[in-house]
């Protein structure tokens, strides 16, 4: 890849937050100190995760925090995005544990923040359920009762298309049903669960709130009709479905007839405004019209049935989970969304950007976060409101279906003996955080 990697990183704006993420069923492990999640369940099935592995123990977080927050404090973040789970805080002493997270994040003056919901639903819920919705913002209230003296930063949910897509509608991931477009109450009965859940933070005194959402631009594998509508429904799946319902408090292109309940009431609840807006950034995607049979990428099976089907994007670097290296296609996304939705677009934050590879001396990860930094500044500059970066993952983790398999860590995991070790990307990281202030 040509790289800019060496050259100083362009300056953002003041105020800007630099930070890293995980979530909590992908490190924490201690699975006998909480209630089952549909994680727990899922990997428990023979074939699910293609390692055979499970999170049981995972990177022993649960135990290791302190070394962790350590790791944190020597990499020099302003912020730590973690998940909060579920199961864990409805079993007892489970909210202890995050209370202790965060007075030690706090004490290393790393900020907490917390997402609220990460995909380990607890096993006794069922987002196809809108009472799910609903116990949701209780739990929320309970979290923010408890730590909302030390945190700032709220994210209600995480990625609410893939949890539908992958885990409702391809059976890829957890709960691991195969509803293809019988999946679309799951989504909304989410996204009425974030717009719950912005309220019920706001009732405890919360000012700081976004949502992680994943978006991707959605390219037309050529200029036949066919292809460009493939694109554009695609489009409209993975990026409009759930940034509009919360941006501009409308679904796109009918979808809202397909919804279960009063759309219109539930759309005010889902549109409650946000503070920021939380974008996951990996790849963009090259999308055509169905090629009459089923056909697999970056390991999800994609049904025949489809009305669209997703192509290599040749003559690109790939990470080793096959997905394209494409940094610019990040300010396309943010360039593109600041001209759909105008001064309607909330600031942006990226929650989660960042690649897997094996290796600790991982120069690919440099050059894939470096250029992604700098398309992000360019984005800046172009006129979009960008407030921050965190780079997905602190430490290599329970890649869900992918088992083990994909580090996507700047710090090493040995999963034999969980010795943390820092990989050449962390001391990178430092170092561009340490020249960002100076
Ligand atoms: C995102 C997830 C995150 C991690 C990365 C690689 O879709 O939010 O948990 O698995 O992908």
């Amino acid at each position: 890849m040509a790289t800019d990697a060496g050259k100083p990183i362009p300056r953002f704006p003041d105020g800007f937050v630099w930070g890293v993420s995980t979530s909590a069923h992908q490190i924490e492990g201690a699975v006998d100190e909480r209630e089952p999640s549909v994680w727990d369940v899922f990997t428990g099935e023979p074939g699910r995760v293609k390692d055979g592995s499970t999170a049981d123990v995972a990177c022993d977080h649960y135990h290791r925090y302190r070394e962790d927050v350590a790791l944190l404090a020597a990499l020099g973040v302003d912020a730590y995005r973690f998940s909060v789970s579920w199961p864990r805080v409805n079993s007892p002493g489970g909210l202890d544990f995050y209370d202790r997270l965060v007075d030690e994040l706090c004490a290393a003056g790393v900020a907490p923040v917390p997402t609220l919901f990460h995909w380990d639903l607890p096993a006794s819920l069922d987002w196809l359920e809108r009472d799910t919705a609903e116990r949701f913002a209780a739990y929320v209230s309970v979290v923010a009762e408890r730590l909302g003296d030390r945190v700032g930063k709220w994210i209600t949910l995480n990625e609410p298309a893939e949890h539908t897509l992958l885990g409702h509608a391809l059976g890829a991931h957890a709960p691991g049903r195969r509803l293809l477009f019988d999946a679309l109450p799951v989504a909304h009965h989410q996204l009425l669960a974030h717009g719950l859940a912005v309220r019920a933070l706001r009732a405890a005194g919360a000012r700081d709130i976004g949502i992680a959402n994943s978006h991707g631009p959605a390219w037309a594998a050529s200029e036949k009709d066919e292809d460009v509508a493939a694109a554009g429904f695609y489009d409209t799946l993975l990026n409009r479905l759930f940034a509009e319902p919360v941006i501009l408090g409308e679904y796109p292109d009918g979808l809202g007839e397909l919804m279960p309940g009063d759309v219109a009431a539930d759309l005010k609840v889902i549109a409650e405004p946000v503070d920021w807006y939380g974008v996951n950034y990996y790849a963009p995607s090259l999308v055509g019209a169905p090629q009459g049979t089923d056909t697999e990428y970056g390991g999800l099976p994609l049904p025949a049935e489809l009305p669209f089907s997703v192509r290599e994007i040749e003559g690109r670097p790939v990470t080793d989970f096959g997905w394209p290296v494409v940094p610019e296609a990040l300010t396309e996304l943010l360039t593109g969304f600041r001209e759909r939705y105008g001064d309607r677009l909330p600031p942006v934050v990226i929650t989660e950007n960042g690649c897997s590879y094996e290796g600790v001396d991982d120069q690919e990860r440099i050059a894939y976060l470096d250029a992604h930094i700098r398309a992000l500044h360019a984005a800046s500059e172009a006129g979009v409101d960008v407030r921050g970066y965190f780079v997905w993952s602190l430490m290599d983790n329970f890649e869900w279906a992918e088992g083990y398999a994909r580090r996507f860590g700047l710090v090493h995991v040995d999963y034999e003996t969980l010795t943390r070790t820092p990989k050449a990307s962390y001391h990178w990281f430092r170092d561009v955080l340490r020249a960002a202030r100076g």
